[in-house]
């Protein structure tokens, strides 16, 4: 893919994947991802702002063939799928200063081994002149690492926000087109990366409110030329208030434990809460995550195996552990054989999830007449936590 103009004199560099369909060996990517440079043509300076994976350097140094000298290798966040190529890009213009924020420059020595003489440091809200275009730097920590800023072109009134807004897609659209499929890719990213950290995002949002921006390029996915669409998404899925969700994550092996999750979702559903069911043993964890962003309770359910929780339901709640949901209420439902820990060990893995528990409920082996009832129960008091929170 050669360079593609965003507007004059700025233009798309990068590398569009289309087949990979795991990033970090761990997120599921139905649309693929792209990696997004931006290369900057100032009348007295250039600046290329991020690189690509070392292992896609190739595109990104034929679509810089044309360009003789660059200035800046500005790097706003650190992760190897953005600084990863430096080194190699410093190889040709070796008189490049790599601009990072003050927290970058310990990661970049030690993951990514830029050279110290070359790395210069700005401060929040410093500005970079190009000539006839500046850039000025916004420090927007934690989104998603300790390091991350953003990039504000004024003349251009772009914003670059790196992983920030990003959204995992791959296509030849280089600004977004369906606000639909851009909605649920950037859910996806948000709720795998930055729900983690939404009090944080929130103040990155406040931050950025003060200007004029007409563009968001973001390193993953398109350019937003209508920004309020992803800023306003974002301000939804960081709003601590859920939804009137229920996320079922469940595995069953014999149908026992399906058959009480599907019992427990009827009876929600007929009280009139949404619930969504992900089968652990075949979903897309990150369909899983898109859930979590909004629901108010989180019920898992599994049997017991080897003594313990199924581990597909281990790995689902290890993953909403880690999401830090902003789920109100959660609980355990399943079947059991013989015996084990299930209760006990699923609990223990859930203490970051600020939630209430709904008495959890194992029965042996397929539920019968007393078990519905127990189900019951345990719907009518989910239901009357949503409407003590004023969901219902
Ligand atoms: Fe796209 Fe955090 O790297």
């Amino acid at each position: 893919m050669k360079p593609r103009k965003i507007v004059e004199n700025v233009y798309w560099m990068g590398f569009i994947d289309w087949s990979n369909r795991l990033f970090d060996s761990l997120i599921p990517l139905p649309d693929g991802t792209s990696y997004n440079s931006y290369f900057i043509k100032g009348s007295e300076k250039t600046a290329l702002i991020d690189t690509v994976e070392p292992v896609e350097i190739d595109e990104l140094m034929e679509q810089l063939k044309d360009v003789p000298t660059l200035d800046y290798l500005i790097t706003l966040h650190s992760e190897q799928d953005h600084s990863g190529a430096i080194p190699l890009v410093l190889k040709k213009y070796p008189n490049a200063k790599v601009i990072c924020s003050q927290k970058a420059v310990d990661i970049l020595l030690k993951i990514v081994d830029v050279p110290i003489e070359s790395i210069v440091t700005v401060e929040d809200g410093e500005k970079l002149s190009l000539g006839d275009k500046t850039l000025q730097f916004v420090y927007s920590p934690w989104v998603h690492w300790p390091e991350t800023m953003v990039a504000y072109l004024e003349e251009d009134k772009i914003l670059f926000s790196c992983d920030f807004f990003g959204a995992h897609i791959a296509t030849t659209d280089l600004f977004v087109t369906d606000k639909a499929r851009v909605y649920e890719a950037a859910k996806r990213y948000y709720a795998e990366i930055m729900m983690p950290f939404r009090k944080i995002v929130a103040k990155n949002l406040d931050k950025i409110e003060k200007y004029d921006i007409k563009m968001i390029a973001p390193s993953h996915g398109q350019i937003y030329r209508d920004p309020s669409f992803i800023i306003d998404a974002h301000r939804d899925w960081i709003n601590e208030k859920p939804k009137n969700l229920v996320v079922l994550p469940y595995v069953s092996m014999h149908g026992s434990t399906k058959k009480m999750v599907d019992y427990l979702t009827e009876v929600l559903v007929e009280k009139g809460l949404t619930v969504e069911q992900y089968d652990m043993a075949v979903t897309d964890i990150g369909k899983l995550a898109i859930s979590l962003v909004d629901a108010a309770t989180i019920v898992i359910g599994s049997p017991t195996v080897l003594s313990g929780p199924h581990p597909a339901a281990a790995s689902a709640t290890f993953l909403a552990n880690a999401l830090r949901p902003k789920a109100q209420f959660v609980s355990i439902i399943g079947s059991f054989g013989w015996g084990g820990r299930t209760l006990e060990i699923l609990s223990g893995m859930i203490y970051n999830i600020k939630a209430e528990v709904i008495q959890p409920l194992l029965i042996k082996g397929y539920p019968k007449e007393a078990d519905f009832k127990l189900i019951e129960d345990m719907a009518d008091t989910i239901v009357q936590k949503h409407k003590e929170i004023g969901l219902l």
